[in-house]
């Protein structure tokens, strides 16, 4: 939900945090704290800091923190403690903005700890910057409404979606984009990082990412490349670990009750090699597409922004050139080489000449490839 930007009552305060040096300051939408301990040591006082109550701790601190602004990696202290409690102020939404009234502010307790937390994923990537990808942007915005609103869904909420598609068609940038569009924690996991050196591992690690991602709701759980997990129940007597896995999965998608909002994110270039149980828990499977002429222009052009080389070339060529190829190629495999190419012959300017060269080496590359298991 967006604050609105009307100005209220500035409170002023004794906080050692930088109080407001300018009108034209935003409210904050939402901030996001760390615990992070006393500024000095005191020995009748424990470390651990418990919220049991955290709704009634987000009036509390927004009480007492009204009118302040926000900083990022910077620090509230909470007063009214004895020394001052001090909090790291992980997110603020927008950054170096103020408290208002209807400022969110959540808690990000020891075991979430979001720098510390692999499984937390930030990154400055926007849903603007994924060319094409309607249906996965429409779905988006669901979940976007629902997050901001979980109650109002009732048993209609979305709960569980797999992604699927050829490789580089943006299905990860997407779920790195959402992370950055929503107030939400999103915990990521590849699904090939759960195959471990001991059985039990992976299970364990389902179960964790589960715990916290429920704890933490709203949340989303991100699951890459769910194929290696997921294989088909007639495989899954070969691997004693992957189906231990897969019953891990399961037990944990099920065991997320009706009104807890935890999304899951499923993503695989191959839905057909899942094991059915697990596909049949998504309620919606959506299709990433290789980009059309104006999507692969529209790529073409992003990328285009932050070349370090200036360049001289025909953009609708381009286009027809990289028919059938994803983002990723077009980006990885076509641009980079050209500027690489360019920069090796000495260059200041990328021509056609270096987009050519690219195309050839991917036509070689693919040739080869195909040669092999002919
Ligand atoms: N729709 C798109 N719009 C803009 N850029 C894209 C798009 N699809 C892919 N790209 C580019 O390709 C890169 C790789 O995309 P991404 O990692 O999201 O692919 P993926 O679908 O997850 O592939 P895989 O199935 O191999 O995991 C992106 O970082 C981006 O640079
Ligand atoms: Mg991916």
């Amino acid at each position: 939900m967006k604050s609105d930007n009307k100005k209220q009552g500035i409170k002023t305060t004794n906080q050692k945090t930088t109080l407001i040096e300018n009108e034209n300051r935003e409210y904050a939408e939402c901030v996001v704290l760390k615990p992070v301990g006393y500024p000095f040591e005191f020995n009748l006082m424990d470390d651990d800091f418990e919220i049991k109550n955290k709704e009634l701790f987000e009036e509390y601190a927004r009480e007492q923190w009204l009118g302040l602004v926000v900083r990022e990696n910077s620090h509230l202290f909470d007063q009214k403690i004895i020394p001052d409690y001090g909090f790291e102020i992980v997110t603020a939404k927008p950054n170096n903005s103020i408290i208002s009234e209807n400022t969110k502010i959540k808690l990000i307790t020891d075991e979430l700890n979001a720098k510390k937390d692999n499984n937390l994923i930030r990154s400055n990537i926007r849903l603007h910057d994924i060319v094409g990808q309607t249906n996965a942007k429409n779905k988006v915005k669901v979940i976007t409404k629902y997050l901001e609103n979980p109650e109002s869904f009732g048993p209609w909420a979305p709960k569980n979606i797999l992604f699927y598609g050829l490789p580089g068609t943006g299905k990860t940038m997407l779920v790195k984009a959402l992370a950055n569009e929503l107030e939400v924690p999103l915990y990521l996991i590849k699904a090939t990082t759960l195959i471990g050196d001991h059985v039990g591992d992976g299970a364990s690690k389902i179960h964790d990412l589960f715990k916290k991602a429920s704890e933490n709701a709203p949340s989303i759980i991100f699951i890459d490349e769910i194929d290696a997990i997921a294989l088909h129940r007639s495989f899954q007597s070969l691997r004693g670990d992957v189906s231990e896995i897969v019953n891990s999965l399961l037990t944990e998608m099920d065991g997320i009750s009706e009104n807890k909002a935890v999304i899951t994110i499923g993503a695989t270039n191959n839905p057909t090699s899942l094991d059915y149980a697990v596909r049949s828990r998504f309620e919606e499977e959506i299709e990433f597409k290789l980009p059309d002429d104006n999507e692969r222009l529209e790529i073409i052009k992003n990328n285009l922004k932050t070349m370090p080389l200036n360049y001289d070339l025909d953009l609708e060529k381009i286009v027809k050139l990289t028919k059938g190829l994803s983002g990723r190629d077009i980006k990885e495999k076509i641009l980079k080489t050209a500027l690489h190419n360019t920069i090796a012959s000495d260059s200041e300017i990328i021509t056609m000449k270096n987009i050519d060269y690219a195309i050839n080496a991917i036509k070689i590359k693919n040739k080869d490839v195909k040669g092999m298991f002919e």
